[in-house]
């Protein structure tokens, strides 16, 4: 039984191209019985990006609701909130204390952070909590004695320093505390496509969000989706525009070469095309929206889910850090 575990930025109502990229593989490993899952709302590290106790607390509890929604067996995996756990930040700070600045400053994410905050004008507002992310990211690793992390090769670094930094505690300590953690890199197993054609991203404001309610979808798929003018009778190409990709994705491929055939056969317009996919996203994530906006309706719900996760995962902390406290010469708690 391998030990998984990883963290989900809180970044706001998870897209299509999350759920398909990201939270459905993820679900149908942590429901694995070969393994042992551990699934926490980064929302610490997302401190160093938002300043709105709202919208931090509200993103928390959609990105929680959209897991739930999907199927994440909560009994079977610790799904919690990385700040109901405050252990991370006190390992945080410890490993600091063992970690050379010099390394930290070589970090991809911070260069790149400072290289835009520089591009801005704004080199000051890049705040400590930025740089010492991968700190935080190696405790969050290390509390639970993780085995596996499954990251994108964003985060690839991050799994080094959190390597690293545990064989230096190792070093300096004289004992071995910290299990030493895989990163297993997902190559994008697929890459959904956003309603402008680009990949998908919040970013971009190309995405489609599958919880909204019909009407507001269907005025995204008819007002953002640009498809040409070519007459109603004519042939059509089905890659034209995102359509028939985005509606093969969800409807799967027998029904999406139907729609392909009568696209490449004229007499079938993009509208038709545009009001198969608007079904397809209403009634193939019906179940999945009901459930969402259930939980969303009922916080209580949520904040007991995400608490008895919560609660389930300080046991394993408190046995970690007891072993790094006696380590350090501060005795167990
Ligand atoms: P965004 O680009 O909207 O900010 P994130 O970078 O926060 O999304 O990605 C969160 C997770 O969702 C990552 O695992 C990422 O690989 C996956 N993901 C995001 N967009 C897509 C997409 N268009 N297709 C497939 N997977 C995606
Ligand atoms: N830094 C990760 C990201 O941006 C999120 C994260 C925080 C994480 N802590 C983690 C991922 C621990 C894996 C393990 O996606």
């Amino acid at each position: 039984m391998a030990r998984i575990l990883t963290g989900i930025q809180a970044t706001g109502t998870p897209h299509l191209g999350n759920i398909l990229g990201a939270i459905r593989p993820a679900i149908a490993q942590a429901n694995d019985p070969a393994n042992e899952s551990f699934l926490f709302i980064a929302d610490m590290h997302s401190l160093t990006q938002i300043k709105d106790a709202n919208a931090l607390r509200e993103n928390t509890y959609a990105v929680a609701a959209a897991w739930m929604a999907f199927g994440l067996d909560t009994e079977r995996s610790v799904f919690y909130r990385q700040s109901d756990v405050p252990a991370a930040a006190e390992l945080a700070w410890y490993l600091n204390c063992f970690f050379p600045v010099s390394r930290l400053e070589l970090a991809h994410s911070y260069k790149d952070k400072m290289a835009q905050f520089k591009d801005s004008g704004a080199a000051a507002s890049v705040n400590t909590g930025l740089f010492t992310y991968p700190m935080l990211m190696s405790a969050d690793i290390l509390l639970y004695d993780a085995e596996q992390v499954p990251v994108g090769k964003d985060q690839k670094q991050h799994l080094e320093f959190t390597r690293d930094v545990a064989s230096r505690f190792h070093n300096a300590m004289g004992t071995e505390v910290f299990v030493l953690p895989e990163a297993v890199i997902q190559e994008s197993v697929m890459l959904v496509p956003g309603l402008d054609g680009n990949k998908m991203s919040k970013s971009r404001d190309n995405t489609l969000n599958i919880f909204d309610d019909p009407k507001a979808l269907k005025k995204r798929i008819n007002k953002e989706i640009e498809t040409d003018g070519t007459a109603l009778e004519d042939p059509k190409d089905p890659d034209a525009n995102p359509v028939h990709a985005l509606y093969a994705l969800i409807a799967g491929a027998a029904e999406a070469e139907h729609m392909a055939e009568q696209l490449r056969a004229g007499g079938y317009g993009w509208g038709h095309a545009k009001k198969a996919l608007l079904e397809a996203v209403v009634d193939g994530f019906a179940a999945e929206r009901d459930t969402f906006n259930r939980l969303m309706a009922d916080r209580g719900a949520l904040d007991e889910a995400l608490r008895a996760g919560a609660e389930r995962a300080e046991g394993v902390a408190h046995e970690v850090m007891n072993r790094v406290r006696v380590a350090l010469g501060y005795g167990a708690r």
